[in-house]
């Protein structure tokens, strides 16, 4: 194993809750009593409290057919309802539900009543472009409000919506609605970025290109207002279609085990995993997890959460917790330093954050950006910091707290109390927060996630299984199901119960590393498999090395994640070409570009080096360990069981050359 078991992470120092702060907050410390008392009764009344039902259940867990479980079952609930109708129904239809800001600096504020009418009206439309329960909807768009109008309308008729990260490419796109058999993709002419727009159309268009696909028609959000290519047979405008459609639609009770939606992510091989979330238990966690950690009230809390809704953090806190609980969100297309380095910090002030819930990488990328830049914005509004995607350094932590936490305004008035910063800990394939303290109980302690939130039972165990003790290194592994956790890999149930299931005897493996402090703390400390985490996303090094030994010039190619400071772990690959490359070619760069079109511009390796050789044992597996060595400048380390122990002299010296 490689848990970095020697990783000697100690922290002395813990931030208690001020008394005020605890005084407030929605969640106290009985709460993991209760729910350790009796989980699923506690696990019962939350999914009664957080959500209405249709139907009300009768079981709460079956775990006959385990791995794959059944929460709530009998019980039916529709999710747009819950997010939108209810809310209005309780008077609270002029509450504003979407702040949206575009990265040009146009705004639109939707309220409930306006976001439910938006979402009715998507519902119709879909629905009479032949969209029914249980078919696939591709959502291939920017940070903008029809993205969650989208989400929300197929939940809302039971269809089941896969996002595609606009960052991908058209092949990686092409190849998720095959997979799911999409009859509809939802896009836009483009977005923003940094100043300029940016095209998504033409990524769909080179996806449908080739005959043989399920989608029967695309439809085109103008947001940029660019050309583009318009086939009559497929494209339909957004406008044309949705804002022409009745408002008039009742939200029926879909079964909890429907499924929502399916979100493809990467695993240990080549092809990404479809992760099926259902319906009931899904949302019962993201909705309680949103409450307790971030502490809300959303009477009058503004909650932004930057994560864009094409990977998880951005389907259970952008679109589904924060509107089932009625709160105030902000939603922002752009980059950070779009037009100046200053905007979020200014998005903040304007709109009177209270809550913001971000990833390590931007904390990093703004504390080289220096702290005169969020000491210029008032900030006093702040009230509780969230981390998610990676570890955040003790480091990044005391920084969030002591320049973000603490600001109180442009004059240098610093808080008495700093905000509580809350570090989340889960998966795409768990749906909802899985370790994380509660701000109002937790004493927290920089760099460590801590404790599983209530309701929830995580362990460390060494590589036999055995619980480790504090001190000690090992797995991360969750014993119990818990309501939010996938339901299987779309097509592929074998895949489920064996990349989760079969590590460990009846407990569901997480693929991280992790270390108990001697308080009993959980720190997170890495993958432990070949799924590398760039700027809090998740890529597979065996996909991206798919990519490149599919390129004529490649015949082998190993890639390794090389720690960087900012980004958390860049991409390094290592090639042997087969061929000699035409004479002024420059490989690494065509490579770069290939692996940009093939996955993503967020896939291309940071660098390539050709190299002669590759270090492999002699049952011929590639040590990517030894890679990792010369990709982080270190030593390399113990290359005995190399099959040729001149290979790393070689990898050496082709990269001095
Ligand atoms: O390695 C862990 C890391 O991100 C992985 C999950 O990635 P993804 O499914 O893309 O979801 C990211 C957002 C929930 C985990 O296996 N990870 C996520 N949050 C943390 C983390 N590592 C350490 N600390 C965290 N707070």
């Amino acid at each position: 194993m490689n848990a970095q078991t020697d990783n000697l992470l100690q922290e002395n120092r813990k931030f208690k809750p001020s008394a005020e702060f605890s005084a407030r907050a929605v969640a106290d410390s009985t709460r993991y009593e209760r729910a350790a008392n009796d989980r699923l009764g506690y696990w019962a009344d939350t999914a009664r409290k957080r959500l209405t039902w249709d139907t009300d259940f009768t079981q709460v867990l079956d775990w006959s057919e385990a791995p794959v479980a059944k929460w709530f079952a009998d019980g039916k609930v529709n999710a747009a309802y819950n997010a939108l109708d209810r809310h209005v129904e309780n008077g609270l239809g002029d509450r504003v539900a979407i702040h949206f800001e575009g990265e040009p600096g146009d705004t639109r504020t939707y309220t409930y009543s306006q976001l439910t009418t938006a979402v009715k009206q998507a519902a119709n439309a879909f629905e009479s472009l032949g969209v029914a329960k249980g078919d696939r909807v591709a959502v291939y768009l920017p940070m903008i409000p029809e993205a969650v109008i989208t989400m929300l309308a197929c939940a809302r008729i039971g269809a089941i919506h896969s996002v595609v990260f606009g960052g991908f490419s058209a092949d990686a796109l092409r190849s998720r609605i095959d997979d799911a058999q999409a009859k509809l993709v939802v896009t836009a002419d483009g977005t923003w970025r940094r100043g300029k727009p940016s095209a998504l159309k033409p990524a769909v268009d080179e996806a449908l290109a080739k005959e043989g696909h399920s989608v029967q028609n695309v439809l085109v959000v103008k947001r940029n207002g660019q050309d583009v290519a318009w086939n009559d047979s497929l494209d339909k405008w957004w406008a044309e279609t949705i804002d022409t459609a009745s408002a008039e639609h009742t939200a029926v009770g879909h079964e909890a085990e429907h499924p929502l939606f399916v979100l493809y992510t990467s695993g240990t091989t080549g092809k990404p995993k479809g992760i099926i979330h259902t319906t009931g238990g899904y949302l019962v966690q993201a909705a309680a997890t949103h409450r307790d950690t971030f502490d809300l009230h959303p009477e009058s809390d503004v909650f932004w959460c930057t994560a864009d809704i094409g990977w998880v953090t951005g389907h259970s806190y952008v679109t589904y917790a924060p509107l089932i609980n009625g709160a105030t969100q902000v939603m922002y297309e752009g980059t950070p330093d779009s037009p100046h380095q200053g905007r979020w910090w200014e998005i903040i002030e304007k709109y009177g954050v209270t809550i913001l819930y971000t990833a390590p990488t931007a904390i990093r990328t703004f504390m080289k950006w220096g702290r005169s830049i969020p000491d210029s914005f008032d900030l006093s509004s702040l009230r509780v910091l969230g981390s998610v995607g990676e570890s955040i350094n003790p480091e990044a932590w005391m920084w969030y707290r002591d320049v973000i936490g603490t600001n109180n305004g442009k004059n240098g008035e610093r808080k008495d109390h700093p905000t509580p910063i809350v570090d989340t800990w889960w998966q795409t394939e768990t749906g909802a927060h899985m370790i994380a303290p509660l701000p109002g109980v937790t004493a927290t302690k920089p760099g460590s996630a801590q404790t599983p939130v209530p309701g929830i039972t995580v362990d460390v165990v060494d590589e036999m299984g055995v619980s480790v003790g504090n001190g000690e290194g090992g797995f991360l592994v969750i014993r119990d199901p818990w309501p939010g956790m996938l339901r299987g890999i779309w097509g592929d149930m074998d895949r489920y119960k064996d990349t989760y299931w079969s590590r460990f005897e009846g407990m569901y493996f997480a693929g991280d590393g992790a270390k108990r402090d001697e308080d009993g703390d959980i720190w997170l400390l890495g993958r432990v498999d070949d799924v590398m985490n760039v700027s809090g996303h998740r890529l597979s090094t065996t996909e991206i090395e798919s990519s490149l030994v599919a390129h004529p010039y490649v015949a082998e190619a190993a890639v390794v994640g090389a720690k960087d400071e900012t980004t958390g772990e860049a991409v390094v690959a290592f090639v042997i070409l087969q061929i000699t490359p035409p004479e002024g070619e420059d490989v690494v760069a065509t490579l770069r570009a290939h692996v940009g079109k093939d996955i993503g511009p967020i896939a291309k390796p940071r660098h390539i080096l050709v190299v002669p050789e590759l270090p492999k044992t002699r049952s011929g597996k590639i040590m990517r360990r030894l890679l990792k060595d010369v990709a982080e400048g270190r030593e390399v380390g113990d290359a005995t069981t190399l099959a040729d122990n001149t290979v790393m002299t070689q990898i050496a010296e082709s990269m001095r050359g």
